[in-house]
């Protein structure tokens, strides 16, 4: 007997599902990804989202009714592994395995959204990147926390089927992925219309927010913070600590750091840099007021905090947090001739004169051979 038990909706949002978590998954570590990642957690919420309703208003084996979620059940089906009933469905086991992807789906989704938006102040959510949620590193790391704890569940999910076609390949289990047919003496599966309408609608709105997600700069992955013209704001600042070197955004040292910098021109760095009193006083002024301290930039908040221990490094380069970010990078391409040295962010970084260090801008400039 062969019963059509996965509708083509289930069978399609199966594969988006599993498609796109593994890429999430890929692209996690990865800082200037963030935004491909955040495209895609996008998606998977869209489909989680879609797969709760799937649950109520879906066909029979689908819906979460189905689901054998009875302890008593779920013990008899271990007990009698070899011998188990059979399910046209999900078994109990993978019954609480799936509930349980779901719940942390959910949760992996709004924790990213939210760590996203408090950390990186981008998304729909970046509002939240102020100074009295700064120092919340927390959903960043709950984040993680669930999607280990997926990866758990489908390695738990991954065992069952193939423990399933080890003991049982008569009913062809694995086949009904992609076909939607077991061979099993149960009630086939069809959908009304407005079950095809809904599915649909969300699986095309899930692929219309990946696209619109990873090619226009919108809410979704937009940062709140837009470049800052520091000529129109301290032109002073721009003309004279801009000639020499790049002009080093002031969130990127502390108050402490920026005072001693402006106190001792004369011997700055081996240069004579100094300035008129008024000058100085006022871009001294200028930096103090918008160091570290006061901004809600992630990168101000990483050097702020790996300066605890030295709080009078005047040197971005020489501060711990700026060494790690850029430990892997070779010493001759900071030698090299087209960048000659570690202070001159701008040949890596983009925008960073005008205040933005986004992981996208990111881009080491080809250097030639030398012997
Ligand atoms: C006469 C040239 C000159 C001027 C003007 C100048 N600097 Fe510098 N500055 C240097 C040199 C040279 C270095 C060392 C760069 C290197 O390590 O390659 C440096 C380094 C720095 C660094 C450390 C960079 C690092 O390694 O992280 C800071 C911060 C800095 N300057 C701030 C300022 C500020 C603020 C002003 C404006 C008041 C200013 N500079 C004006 C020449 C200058
Ligand atoms: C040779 C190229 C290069 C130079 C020069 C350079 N950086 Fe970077 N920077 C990088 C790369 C590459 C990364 C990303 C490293 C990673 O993947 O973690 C990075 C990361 C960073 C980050 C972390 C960004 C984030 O949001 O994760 C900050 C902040 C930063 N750089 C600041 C600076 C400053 C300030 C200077 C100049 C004093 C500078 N960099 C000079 C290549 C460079």
């Amino acid at each position: 007997m062969k019963a059509y038990i996965w509708s083509v909706p289930t069978r399609v949002f199966h594969m988006m599902f599993a498609g796109f978590i593994v890429a999430a998954f890929l692209s996690g570590d990865e800082d200037n990804l963030l935004n491909i990642h955040a495209s895609l957690g996008y998606v998977v919420g869209v489909l989680v989202i879609y797969r709760i309703i799937w649950g109520f208003i879906g066909p029979k084996y689908s819906r979460f009714s189905d689901f054998p979620l009875r302890i008593q059940e779920l013990k008899e089906f271990v007990f009698n592994i070899f011998d188990h009933k059979k399910y046209a469905g999900h078994n109990p086991a993978a019954s609480f395995v799936m509930i349980s992807m779901i719940g942390v789906v959910f949760l992996t989704v709004v924790t990213g959204i939210l760590a996203y938006g408090i950390q990186e102040g981008r998304g729909i959510l970046g509002f939240l990147n102020s100074p009295y949620f700064k120092e919340m590193k927390l959903f960043k790391e709950i984040h993680e926390f669930f999607s280990t704890l997926l990866m758990i569940l489908i390695a738990a999910h991954l065992g069952g089927v193939a423990f399933d076609r080890l003991i049982d390949k008569k009913t062809d289990t694995l086949g009904s992925i992609v076909n939607g047919h077991k061979n099993i003496d149960a009630p086939s599966v069809t959908l009304n219309w407005f079950q095809k309408l809904f599915s649909l609608f969300a699986l095309g709105l899930a692929a219309g927010v990946l696209f619109y997600s990873l090619f226009f700069n919108s809410v979704l992955t937009k940062s709140q913070y837009s470049a800052i013209s520091y000529a129109k704001e301290h032109p002073a600042f721009v003309a004279e600590c801009g000639s020499c070197h790049t002009l080093y955004p002031p969130h990127l040292l502390s108050r402490e750091s920026w005072s001693k910098v402006m106190d001792d021109l004369q011997n700055h760095f081996g240069d004579d840099a100094s300035l008129d009193d008024k000058t100085r006083l006022s871009i001294k002024e200028y930096l103090l007021s918008n160091s570290a301290e006061s901004s809600t930039k992630e990168s101000a908040f990483y050097i702020l905090k790996s300066m605890q221990e030295n709080k009078d490094i005047i040197a971005i380069t020489q501060t711990p947090y700026w060494k790690k970010r850029h430990e892997s990078i070779d010493k001759n391409i900071f030698s090299s001739n087209e960048i000659k040295s570690k202070a001159n962010c701008k040949a890596c970084h983009k925008n960073i004169e005008s205040g933005l260090i986004e992981d996208t801008d990111i881009k080491i400039p080809r250097i030639k051979e030398t012997i």
